[in-house]
C-alpha cells in the first residue's frame, strides 16, 4: 500500500516577488529531466489564490478552467478517446461493475443526488472519503453545472492500481500509467477528504496545521538535510535506491532518512513523524509506492522543495507539478536520472546555495522551488476549490460521452425503492436483506454504516 508522511512548509511569499527572477545558473541544472510533459507547456500561472477562494467549493466550470487550467487538457484527452471509441455503453458499465470485487463503488447521479448501485468493501475509508469528495463537489456545483453531469453512472475502484475491468478503462481510478487504455478518469484521491488510518486526519486540518509551522519558520530555518519516512519494502525500485543511496558513507551529512512500518516494529523501524511536522525540512524525498504514493499531496503541500523521481503514477493533479529548471514556476525538484544516484551531489549544491552568496541575495534553488509551490500548488492545484473543480470537470467531461441511448429506456434510472424497507421498526439489516431493494442515497448508506450494498 502507498504509505503516508508528511510534510508543510513555509513563509516563503514573503521572499517571492524580489527574487523570483533570480534563477541559479548550476551546471547540473541542466542535467535534470523535464518529466512532466504537460505542465511544461502551459505556466502555472500568476498569484495564488486567496485564503478565501482557496476553500472555495462553489466555482463554476468556466470559472474553474480559468483558475485551473493545468487541468482539465486531461479531461478533453479522455473524452476524445471515448469518442473516438463510440462512447461509454451501458454494457461497458455492466461488464466492469461485474468485474469489480474489492474497492469498488458505482453510484448514480439523478436530481443532484448521489444513489449507490453498489459498494464493496476496500482497502481503509478509501471509497467513503472519494465519495465525500463527490458529494462535496455535486452539493456545491451551479444549478448550471449540476445539469450537465445529471445521470450519470460512475464505477469507481479505490484500489493502489485498477482492478475494475479488464481492459476498456471505463472504471475510474486513483492512478494511471502508460500503459493504461485511454480515456480512464482519474478520481480525486480519497485522502484529500482524510486518511485517519494513516494518522492523518482531515485534509483541511492538515493544511491548517502546515500553515502554523510556516507561519512559525523561515526557510533558513527548517532543517537542512533531506527528509523521508516511508516503508522501504513496498516494492518500489525508486524507494529501493533511496535507501541504498543513504546508506553510502557520508550520506548522514545530508539526509534524514528513515524506515517506518504500519505493520512491523524492530530496532530497524523508526516512529512516525505526524504529517505535518515534515513541514519543518526544506528538502522532501519523495518517491513511489506500491503504485503512486497518496502521501504526495501533503509534502508538495508543505511549502517545502520536494525532491522526486521521474514519476511513472499519475494523478489528478500532476498536471501542475513543473520539474523543468528552465521554467521560472518549477516547483519540483529531479536529479539526475537514474532514480536517486546522483543525491548526494544534488544535495551538496542545494545546500551550498542555502548557504552561499543566495541566502543574502537572492533565493536558493531550494526555496524558489518552495516559493512556486507554495504559490502554485498550496495555494492554487492542491487547493480544496482545485480538487472541486476537477471533480466537477470531470463528471461533466464523462457525462458528455456516456451514451444515453445504450441504457435501458434511454435514461439513467434510479432503481426504486431507497434501499429502506417501510415500517421496519428496529429490525438489523440481516433480517430485513431480502425485502431491500433498490438505489439508496448516499446520505441514507451512510447513516445505516455504509453497508455492502446490495446488502
Ligand atoms: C520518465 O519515465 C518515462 C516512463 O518510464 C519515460 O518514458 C520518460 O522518457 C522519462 N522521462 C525522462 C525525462 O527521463
Ligand atoms: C450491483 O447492483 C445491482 C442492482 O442492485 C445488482 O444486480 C448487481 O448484482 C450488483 N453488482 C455487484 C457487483 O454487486
Amino acid at each position: 500500500m502507498s504509505v503516508l508522511f508528511a510534510a508543510l512548509f513555509l513563509t516563503l511569499t514573503l521572499f517571492l516577488s524580489v527574487f523570483s527572477e533570480r534563477l541559479p545558473t548550476k551546471s547540473w541544472s541542466n542535467s535534470i529531466k523535464a518529466a512532466y510533459g504537460h505542465g511544461s507547456s502551459k505556466q502555472a500561472q500568476g498569484e495564488g489564490l486567496s485564503v478565501e477562494r482557496q476553500v472555495d467549493h462553489t466555482m463554476s466550470h468556466a470559472e474553474c478552467k480559468r483558475e485551473f487550467p493545468l487541468l482539465f487538457d486531461q479531461l478533453e484527452e479522455n473524452a476524445a478517446a471515448w469518442r473516438y471509441k463510440g462512447g461509454i455503453k451501458y454494457r461497458n458499465l455492466e461488464e466492469a461493475s461485474a468485474k469489480c470485487i474489492d474497492g469498488c463503488a458505482r453510484f448514480i447521479i439523478k436530481d443532484g443526488r448521489i444513489f449507490i448501485r453498489n459498494y464493496t468493501v476496500g482497502p481503509q475509508s478509501r471509497v467513503r472519503g472519494v465519495l465525500t469528495l463527490f458529494r462535496t463537489a455535486v452539493e456545491a456545483a451551479s444549478a448550471a453545472d449540476k445539469a450537465r453531469f445529471e445521470g450519470v453512472d460512475v464505477i469507481l475502484n479505490a484500489l493502489d492500481s485498477d482492478e475494475t475491468d479488464a481492459g476498456d478503462g471505463v472504471g475510474w481510478v486513483l492512478t494511471k500509467e502508460g500503459s493504461d487504455p485511454p480515456g480512464r478518469y482519474l478520481l480525486p484521491d480519497f485522502s484529500f477528504a482524510a486518511w485517519p488510518e494513516a494518522g492523518i486526519g482531515s485534509y483541511g486540518e492538515f493544511r491548517r496545521d502546515a500553515k502554523a509551522i510556516n507561519e512559525a519558520m523561515t526557510w533558513h530555518q527548517k532543517a537542512d538535510r533531506a527528509f523521508f519516512r516511508g516503508d522501504p519494502s513496498v516494492g518500489s525500485a525508486a524507494r529501493a535506491d533511496l535507501m541504498e543511496q543513504v546508506k553510502l558513507p557520508g550520506a548522514s551529512v545530508w539526509s534524514d532518512v528513515r524506515a517506518t512500518s504500519f505493520f512491523d516494529e524492530s530496532a530497524h523501524i523508526a516512529p512516525h513523524v505526524p504529517i505535518a511536522e515534515h513541514c519543518k525540512h526544506k528538502y522532501l524525498l519523495h518517491s513511489e509506492g506500491i503504485s503512486y504514493s497518496g502521501r504526495s499531496k501533503f509534502l508538495l503541500g508543505c511549502s517545502s522543495a520536494v525532491i522526486t523521481h521521474n514519476l511513472t503514477w499519475t494523478q489528478h493533479f500532476h498536471p501542475a507539478l513543473i520539474s523543468n529548471p528552465q521554467s521560472p514556476d518549477q516547483n519540483v525538484l529531479i536529479p539526475p536520472e537514474p532514480y536517486f544516484h546522483h543525491l548526494a551531489e544534488f544535495m551538496a549544491d542545494l545546500h551550498a546555495q542555502d548557504v552561499g552568496a543566495y541566502a543574502t541575495s537572492g533565493m536558493s534553488l531550494g526555496q524558489r522551488v518552495a516559493a512556486n509551490a507554495e504559490r502554485t500548488l498550496v495555494q492554487r492545484y492542491l487547493s480544496p476549490a482545485a480538487t472541486m473543480c476537477y471533480t466537477r470537470g470531470a463528471l461533466i467531461s464523462y457525462s458528455s460521452v456516456l451514451d444515453r441511448t445504450s441504457f435501458p429506456g434511454g435514461q439513467t434510472e434510479v432503481l426504486p425503492g431507497g434501499g429502506v424497507v417501510p415500517n421496519s421498526g428496529m429490525r438489523p439489516m440481516e433480517d430485513l436483506r431480502q425485502s431491500i431493494k433498490g438505489d439508496i442515497d448516499l446520505t441514507t448508506w451512510e447513516l445505516l454504516d455504509h453497508p455492502i450494498w446490495p446488502p
